[in-house]
């Protein structure tokens, strides 16, 4: 998985899993750009919701390796943590707030990268998905369905970019359950509901995933960087779940 030469983009990566994906890239020789609606030392200001602001990452990418091969959209949201997330309960900010950043967010990406892409000889984008897109979500219904649209538009992107003659190849990963600050908050809101303690909830949680072990980023880190790679150069279109066989069983 020698990725040296090649220039990349990993959004969201102030953090959790969007961090370890830049280091496993970097680590494996690729010139990797960060970028994060937070600010911090080494990242690109970006919100991933925003037009304007995918145009200026984009161009100052241009600016300074002249060429993209590598996209990875990993910058997600769950959603205001007080707000109530089933079907009924879920107030539309928060619905529009996930969307615009897990979907819209992630449309931008594949809209404005591609250009850039194809001028550079091609290359790979991966979009994070997440299990939830594959099991129905009540506990998180708008996360849920922004996963979903995330990997149906994965498979649209790879194949307009085939039909297009880009080179570009394009795939989803579908997380499962790692303890990044998203995670931690999730069970720390259902350690409230129930008045447990939120290693409790962690506890039961794991007990479901047939592993039976949370997964490290590193894992979800070194699929991303196969996907980006040469090795995975007729790999396309592809949802692959990284769960410990979580979604075999739920
Ligand atoms: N942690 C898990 O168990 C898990 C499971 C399945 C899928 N995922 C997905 O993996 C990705 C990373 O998750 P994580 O657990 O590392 O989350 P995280 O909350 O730890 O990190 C997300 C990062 O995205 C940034 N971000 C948020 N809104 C942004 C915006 N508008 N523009 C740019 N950056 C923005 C945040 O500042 C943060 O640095 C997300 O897409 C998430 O949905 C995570």
């Amino acid at each position: 998985m020698d990725l040296s030469g090649k220039s990349a983009l990993v959004t969201g990566a102030a953090q959790g899993l969007g961090a370890a994906i830049a280091d496993c890239l970097a680590d494996r020789g690729a010139h990797v750009f960060r970028s994060d609606i937070k600010p911090g030392q080494g990242l690109l200001a970006h919100d991933v919701s925003d037009e304007a602001s995918w145009q200026t990452v984009l161009d100052d990418v241009k600016a300074d390796t002249g060429a993209l091969h590598i996209l990875v959209n990993n910058a997600g949201i769950e959603g205001a943590p007080d707000a109530p997330k089933d079907p009924e309960g879920t107030p539309l900010e928060d619905w529009e707030a996930i969307f615009s950043v897990n979907a819209r967010g992630t449309f931008l990406g594949c809209k404005h990268a591609m250009a850039l892409m194809a001028a550079s000889g091609g290359g790979a984008i991966t979009n994070l998905a997440s299990v939830a897109a594959l099991v129905p979500t009540p506990f998180i219904t708008a996360y849920g369905a922004s996963k979903a649209a995330v990997a149906h538009l994965t498979r649209t992107v790879a194949l307009h970019a085939a039909q297009q003659g880009y080179a570009i190849r394009a795939n989803a990963v579908y997380p499962g359950q790692i303890r990044t600050p998203m995670l931690n908050d999730l069970f720390g809101r259902w350690a409230l509901e129930q008045g447990i303690a939120a290693e409790e909830v962690a506890e039961s949680f794991r007990q479901t995933i047939p592993l039976k072990a949370f997964q490290e980023p590193r894992d979800i880190a070194e699929t991303v960087a196969y996907l980006s790679s040469d090795m995975a150069r007729y790999v396309t279109g592809q949802n692959i779940a990284v769960d410990g066989g979580f979604s075999l069983v739920n």
